[in-house]
């Protein structure tokens, strides 16, 4: 049965069961939208949509069905989407060279970009009918830094730069759809486990995860489209600022 919802809307969180998909699901019901939760970690997943009068949709963000089904899922309860992040992702565990790993490869590559194309394509459809929203990719700082123990990670989150630099100007004003990319450095979630003995070797400050979602905040409120907020440790976060690239020298 739709409950049609007359708040202040309706999102949808990838990732959401775990991390910043989590803090950004709490922050997003706070400020009274309704929230479905979608992710692979079924028993937290289920437990933050119960704590935030949520729903919540089993969705591996692989599988451009489950996409559907998760906006169709908001549809159908809410009535509308105003919102959706998608942030659901890993690292690839490996390097290329001896340690390369197709099935790991895949995995990486499948949840961090596919999960993000098939989310946009999906939500598209409904953002339209409700006459606007916005789209929110949780990239990374490694979407614009060289990342030499993870580069198929960097390669997938620099691809969802593009992606959404791209789609800023694709959906022009005239959609009244936002994207914008949030880009953390290391915050302190599950995802760091495996690098965190050499964080803490290098004295390399961490990011609470309230300080993503406070950065994740400022996007939900702000005007901007096409940019991609740096969430960098003791800075404020702000839109990347990309040196222009050459274009063709005027022939004379
Ligand atoms: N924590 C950091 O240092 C950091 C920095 C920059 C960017 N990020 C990005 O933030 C996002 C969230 O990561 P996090 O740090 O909260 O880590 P996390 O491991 O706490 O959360 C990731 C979530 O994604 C879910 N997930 C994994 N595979 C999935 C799939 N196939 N389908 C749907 N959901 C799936 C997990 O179950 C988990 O809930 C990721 O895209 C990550 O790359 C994290």
């Amino acid at each position: 049965m739709s409950e049609q919802h007359e708040g202040r809307g309706v999102a949808l969180v990838t990732g959401a069961a775990n991390g910043i998909g989590a803090g950004a699901t709490r922050y997003l019901a706070a400020s009274g939208m309704r929230v479905v939760v979608c992710d692979v970690d079924d028993g937290p997943g289920r437990e933050l949509a119960d704590a935030v009068d949520g729903l919540y949709v089993h969705c591996d963000v692989r599988e451009p069905d489950h996409h559907a089904a998760a906006v169709s899922a908001a549809l159908d309860r809410f009535g509308r989407l105003d919102l959706v992040h998608l942030n659901a992702g890993v690292t690839s565990g490996c390097t290329l060279g001896e340690d390369f790993d197709l099935e790991r490869y895949r995995r990486a590559m499948g949840i961090n970009l596919d999960g993000v194309v098939f989310g946009v394509h999906a939500a598209l459809p409904a953002l339209r009918a409700g006459g606007g929203g916005q789209i929110i990719v949780t990239a990374s700082m490694a979407g614009v830094v060289a990342v030499p123990f993870d580069p198929i990670y960097a390669a997938n989150k620099h691809a969802l730069v593009g992606l959404v630099r791209s789609l800023g100007v694709t959906l022009g004003p005239e959609t009244g759809i936002r994207v914008n990319a949030l880009c953390p450095s290391f915050a302190e979630t599950a995802i760091i486990t495996e690098i965190r003995p050499l964080l803490d070797e290098w004295k390399f400050p961490v990011l609470s995860v309230d300080d993503v979602v406070d950065a994740f905040a400022r996007i939900v409120t702000g005007t901007e489209t096409g940019e991609c907020f740096t969430v960098v440790p003791g800075r404020d976060s702000e839109p990347f600022r990309f040196r222009n690239a050459p274009g063709p020298r005027p022939v004379s």
